[in-house]
């Protein structure tokens, strides 16, 4: 055995500190399929933290269409798009994708990632390219996905971007900074739905803004798309938006119940980002048959079934703001499938989150640095799968659980 070397030693100390700071994570290995149901460590839980809002991860049609896919194409895409890894699943399911916003972004094409991180990183870098360094401004909401944040620091250090933050759901900040911004290239960048919160992002409001001081405006949709709109469709869908100024980014690994991202924005912005997209252009392209199988959920979405599980997940948020009262912790008020309790320490949320894994239920506790200091929470998520008779359940085991955590700490 060799000596202990520094990086060695850095390593044991920075896990330490983590753990001693309640902030050390644990993967926890799921073995069964992701739905409602999950089996860990040989035991059944109950999930309440996945992001399948319409239950299709597991959807027999869609492990149908995989397989098909993977008959048709193949197993691997076999290089970058730019080379040969571009196939017809991808033509396909981008023309789909595309024709999905083209009601709210005129002349829309659309670009497909792994990745909805990648596709952040990639717009954001990618746009902030087309003015000369130094010439770029970009404003963003604080409580904005770590892809939208680390986007943004890279575009800080690619392109000279000056980089401001506004608050959240306040606009007051980023108009008194806006209307002094000489810059030829403005971008503001937000979540659609707020992925650790659940409320929705003024994107009227931030379009009125982008139109004023003329500005692009990017929504990631990560949370929105398969949920919000008649169609499922998404934000821009359910908030009736058009513009030509949107660069729209919606995930499909969530909703979608499969895997990867697109951009849609209009076509000369996706021309630009097939040339200067870095993670699109280095990286092997996405297997076909996800893409193949993306189509199918695409129709599901569209269709009466999705309408219904749709239709399903307003039935449970319903119930669990009718029904869900604490005395204690906080509960903001979110009108989407993602439902915060907001505790405040990292003890007490892991101690919420232990004490729910015992009583059967699957929600892991929600720390800093995904949020803010002092806001350690459980994020509920619900799948159209869930009954309210499951939702009622939590609902009565979370009542049970504060009652017992805040009588431990008196
Ligand atoms: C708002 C938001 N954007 C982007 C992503 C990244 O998407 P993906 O999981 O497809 O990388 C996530 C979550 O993972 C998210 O919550």
């Amino acid at each position: 055995m060799s000596k202990p070397f520094n990086a060695f030693s850095l390593v044991q100390e920075q896990i330490a500190d983590l753990e001693t700071q309640l902030l050390k994570r644990k993967l926890r290995i799921n073995q069964s399929p992701c739905d409602t149901e999950a089996l860990v460590n040989h035991r059944k839980l109950q999930a309440f933290c996945s992001n399948d809002y319409l239950g299709l991860a597991n959807h027999p049609d869609l492990i149908q269409a995989l397989a098909e896919g993977a008959h048709q194409y193949g197993v691997g895409s076999g290089a970058s798009h730019l080379i040969s890894g571009h196939s017809t699943a991808h033509d396909l399911l981008e023309k789909r994708l595309a024709s999905l916003q083209s009601k709210h972004i005129p002349n829309a094409r659309a670009l497909f990632f792994s990745t909805g991180y990648l596709a952040n990183i990639a717009a954001i870098t990618g746009l902030a390219k087309l003015a000369k360094p130094g010439e770029v401004s970009i404003y963003s909401a604080k409580l904005n996905h770590a892809s939208l944040i680390d986007g943004v620091r890279l575009a800080s250090t690619q392109s000279k971007a000056s980089v401001t933050l506004f608050d959240h759901q306040q606009l007051g900040s980023l108009i008194d900074a806006i209307k002094q911004d000489q810059n030829s290239l403005k971008m503001i960048v937000t979540d659609g739905v707020f992925s650790m919160d659940g409320d929705i992002a003024p994107v009227q409001e931030l379009l009125k803004i982008a139109d004023q001081y003329d500005a692009l405006l990017l929504v990631d949709d990560a949370h929105g798309f398969g949920v919000l709109g008649e169609q499922g469709h998404g934000i821009l869908e359910q908030l009736g938006i058009v513009s030509d100024r949107i660069i729209y980014v919606g995930t499909l690994g969530k909703a979608a119940g499969v895997g990867g991202a697109f951009i849609c924005a209009q076509a000369p912005f996706i021309e630009w980002l097939i040339q200067k997209g870095r993670p699109y252009i280095y990286s092997t392209a996405t297997p076909p048959a996800i893409a193949h199988a993306l189509l199918k959920s695409l129709s599901i979405i569209e269709s009466e079934e999705g309408k219904s599980r749709r239709h399903q997940l307003h039935r449970l948020i319903t119930h669990w703001q009718n029904e869900m009262h604490f005395s204690h912790w906080q509960q903001p008020v979110s009108c989407t499938p993602i439902q915060p309790v907001i505790l405040g320490s990292n003890a007490h949320a892991l101690a919420a989150a232990t004490t729910l894994d015992e009583l059967g239920y699957w929600i892991p506790a929600i720390r800093p640095p995904t949020v803010p200091v002092g806001s350690a929470r459980l994020r509920i998520t619900f799948s159209a799968n869930h009954s309210i008779a499951d939702l009622q359940g939590l609902i009565e085991a979370l009542q049970k659980i504060e009652r017992q955590i805040l009588e431990q700490s008196s």
